[in-house]
């Protein structure tokens, strides 16, 4: 199958419209730059779905005004080659008028209490920008299935409930993170990193590794574990460490698959998010 490049919201739909009518479209919605992570999330689409859509868009309403959105990483050429070798059957690229195309447009805003803790409270506005995006592609693409890195996990969890709070059909299929084989969590910003930066960062997959081992061991009480947690990130800057439920409410004890601990912290200036689905 040849990948085909689409630029434009009217070429999307006269593709989906030339589609058999037992097709299963996956999208897998992206900013570029794609590594490993991004990869894996394709090749779990390429399993399921007869089409894969992968959906390359840096989008702008998701970054503040003093974050990278002018200096985010971009190679349209080379994310392209690498969804040819993975059997993507179109990459839509559209351009911010294409996706923007009034400046004044209806908004969405994330629940209260799960919308604006944690990235949410660090980057404001960022899950509406998310949330704008996330469904313009889904109406466009009407996939089957969408796929999200379990390593966003407030994003994750916001998504799933922008699929149910508005009844769309697609299904959101959670993609575990992807790590080097030192452990760090692969993001399209790791590039940022120096040498000297990476060793520092790895303090968090061990912070996370170590209350991975505390639960397993049976210590379920999140402010012990938070504490096992900080000896790890000791002279980090760290922005959050966090114990919660899925809907993002502290909590006092792990309950087994609906909590998870979250860490986002600066490295330099590198802003790296990890988690722990427990
Ligand atoms: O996770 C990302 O790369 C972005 O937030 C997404 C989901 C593609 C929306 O722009």
């Amino acid at each position: 199958m040849k990948t085909i490049l689409i630029q434009t919201k009217k070429e999307l739909i006269d593709y989906k419209d030339s589609l058999p009518k037992d097709s299963i479209i996956g999208l897998v919605p992206t900013m570029g730059a794609l590594h490993n992570g991004h990869k894996s999330l394709i090749e779990c689409s390429r399993k399921k779905d007869t089409q894969t859509i992968v959906s390359i868009f840096v989008n702008p309403t998701q970054f503040g005004e003093n974050e990278d959105f002018s200096k985010y990483p971009r190679d349209l050429n080379k994310d392209f080659k690498l969804c040819e070798e993975n059997g993507v059957a179109v990459v839509f690229a559209p351009n911010p008028t294409e996706m923007y195309p009034k400046d004044d447009e209806i908004s969405l805003r994330p629940p209260k209490n799960m919308g604006y803790t944690h990235e949410g409270f660090i980057r404001e506005g960022h899950f509406d920008g998310v949330l704008r995006i996330v469904l313009k592609l889904l109406h466009l693409s009407t996939p089957h299935h969408a796929y999200f890195g379990e390593k966003d996990a407030q994003q994750l969890l916001i998504i799933k409930r922008l699929i149910q709070d508005t009844f769309l059909k697609t299904k959101i299929i959670p993609c575990p993170t992807q790590r080097d084989i030192d452990g760090l969590a692969l993001s399209s910003r790791n590039i940022y990193l120096s040498k000297e930066e990476r060793l520092e960062a790895l303090k968090i997959p061990t912070a996370l590794k170590k209350i991975a081992e505390a639960v397993q061991k049976g210590e379920l009480k999140t402010s012990i574990l938070i504490e096992l947690a900080k000896i790890e990130l000791e002279n980090l800057n760290v922005e959050y460490l966090d114990i919660c439920d899925h809907d993002l409410n502290p909590i006092a004890y792990i309950q087994k698959n609906s909590s998870i601990a979250l860490i986002a912290a600066k490295v330099g200036k590198t802003r790296l998010l990890d988690n722990l689905w427990l």
